[in-house]
């Protein structure tokens, strides 16, 4: 019964976009689909499962990048903006995919890794001849301190710092990730009127829009030590939105991990003329060790999450939107982050979809999250292949720390963990490949694979199904206020979404025990049951008896 009649737009308070209704899947190419069995995942890979996210019922997929790239940080070190790398396919390959996905009603929205390209990229490759070549001030270069050494000490993402000494010119070049990331000078107009070109070109190829690789990072003023959020950041962002997509019907998602509500106001605000939404990290990082960061992350602290969560979707009730997410490429598998990866597999996996797809905001699947993958236990560091990581393994055992300590913070945040391959049968390597996979795939496959789950309405992949589907069916869902209840309890979480006469009620258990909660008079509950994750549903009462990690969302009637 879909009440998708939406009240008029002065009621919501915005101006309703494709976006709002849409969930988005990630799709990270090198471990999607190998069609060839060179053990790379590729773009041909990728059409042969468009039935399946189709399926599904996501309406856009990001594409991690796919452009031509040296792969020292697997694509976000990209050498040809116009190109795509050999491996993942061809620029036919590219135009069939756009059109497949759109016979299906589908979206593909880009990766735009313009902070920075790679070291192989043609500018670069220039740019490092002589001080005075023409592109010598694409990027950022800066003579050695009085001692020889870096100009100041900025550090890198991956770890040391982010100046390299190039010897051809004795000039040091800023890298905020990997010395073969070259940091781009948006100061120089020729570098953005480059970038709105490239922008241009593969817009008019029909994408549906673009996820901004660290785009807090462009507007940075390394002299004064900043980094993200740099003065000029919102002028070039109006800037882009005004020369390439401005005029056109997209989706834009900016990764902003130094995002605060206040700026995330900016970013996305309604009049601001710059992107649809950002990510931001807060939940993410509120959860990591104060001193080791993400490589010791702390249990997590339901209250701190919950205020965390909250505290985003009252920042921007009124005007800007959220993207909702628990996972991406860079970052540990959700269930095993956030749930229980073993005893109770499926339904905290269930139970984490459950409250995220229904708060305010356009929720993102990370590939394999749809059914329930988990980090992968590698006991080597041999079996890494991300940059990071093996940077990061390096530096700490010079340091001092024990080869099997970092491997045990490895296990649990490592980039790798969400990279290992979609697990799609029981055939060999999860029938990702036929071939020899470029990283191994997780071991569970056998028992946790696409295949077991996509005719089980039972399964963790229905269950997203279903919930991407209230979407659709639900403008509550959609377009309905966020209120939390019990904000001091450590297990339970609960919310309502609240739209003119409807009000959705979701009730979700955090922890591996059951749970008694009395509610409160307000949250009546007289309502259907919209999902569960545990069959029969819930018995409904004033005092709730809450199954471990159970979830529920009820759709409840105007009050009497
Ligand atoms: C972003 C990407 C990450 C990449 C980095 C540098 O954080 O998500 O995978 O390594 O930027 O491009
Ligand atoms: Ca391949």
């Amino acid at each position: 019964m879909p009440d998708f009649a939406l009240p008029p737009e002065a009621a919501l308070g915005i101006e309703r976009k494709w976006w709002h209704t849409a969930t988005v899947y990630q799709i990270y190419p090198r471990s999607f689909r190998d069609s060839n069995g060179d053990g790379i995942g590729d773009l041909p890979g990728i059409i042969d499962r468009l039935d399946y996210l189709q399926a599904l019922g996501v309406a856009v997929i990001w594409l991690s990048p796919i452009y031509a790239s040296p792969m020292d940080d697997n694509g976000y070190d990209i050498s040809d903006y116009q190109a795509i790398a050999p491996e993942f396919g061809t620029l036919a390959d590219f135009d069939r995919l756009v059109a497949q996905a759109r016979q299906r009603g589908m979206g593909i929205i880009l990766d735009l890794v313009v902070n920075h390209t790679s070291d192989e990229h043609p500018w670069f490759t220039q740019a490092r001849r002589s001080k005075d070549n023409a592109y010598r001030d694409f990027y950022v270069w800066r003579p050695p301190a009085p001692d020889g050494g870096p100009p100041n000490d900025l550090t890198s993402s991956f770890g040391g710092p982010a100046w390299t000494f190039d010897s051809t010119t004795q000039e040091y070049y800023l890298h905020l990730f990997s010395r073969r990331q070259p940091d781009l000078n948006w100061e120089n107009p020729r570098v953005r009127d480059e970038i709105y070109r490239m922008m241009n070109w593969w817009l008019d190829r029909g994408i549906a829009g673009f996820r901004m690789d660290v785009i807090d990072l462009i507007g940075k003023k390394v002299d004064e030590g900043i980094t993200a959020d740099g003065p000029h950041l919102h002028d070039y962002l109006q800037e882009m939105n005004r020369r390439t997509f401005g005029s056109r019907d997209i989706l834009t998602v900016g990764e902003a991990w130094s995002a605060t509500p206040g700026s995330a106001l900016l970013y996305s605000g309604r009049d601001r003329k710059e992107l649809s939404m950002v990510f931001q990290f807060e939940h993410v990082t509120q959860g990591w060790d104060e001193v080791h960061g993400k490589w010791r992350p702390k249990p997590i602290d339901l209250v701190k999450l919950k205020s965390v969560l909250g505290k985003w979707q009252h920042a921007l009730a009124e005007d800007g939107w959220n993207s909702l997410f628990w996972g991406n490429h860079d970052l540990p598998r959700a269930v095993s982050r956030y749930g229980d990866a073993s005893g109770y597999h499926v339904e905290s996996a269930k139970m984490l979809a459950t409250v995220l797809h229904l708060m305010k905001g356009t929720p993102f699947i990370y590939q394999g999250e749809e059914i329930g993958m988990t980090n992968v236990p590698f006991a080597r560091i041999e079996q890494y292949r991300d940059v990071e990581t093996l940077n990061m393994h390096r530096l700490h055992v010079e340091a001092g720390l024990s080869p099997e300590e970092f491997l045990r913070g490895a296990n649990q945040s490592g980039r790798d963990n969400a990279r290992t391959p979609m697990q799609w049968s029981t055939a060999p390597h999860g029938g990702f490949t036929t071939g020899s996979p470029w990283i191994e795939v997780n071991p569970n496959y056998p028992t946790l694979n696409a295949e077991n789950q996509v005719n089980d309405e039972r399964s963790i992949w229905s269950h997203y199904r279903k919930l991407i589907a209230l979407r659709k069916e639900h403008a509550v869902v959609v377009y309905g206020t966020f209120q939390s209840w019990f904000d001091q309890h450590p297990e339970v979480f609960v919310y309502t979404r609240t739209l003119d006469h409807q009000q959705l009620l979701v009730v979700a258990n955090f922890v591996p025990r059951e749970v008694a909660l009395t509610l409160p008079g307000e949250l009546q509950l007289s309502g259907h049951c919209l999902i569960s994750n545990y069959s029969p549903p819930h018995e409904l009462g004033e005092e709730l008896h809450l199954r471990p990690y159970e979830a529920f969302a009820l759709l409840c009637a105007p009050p009497a």
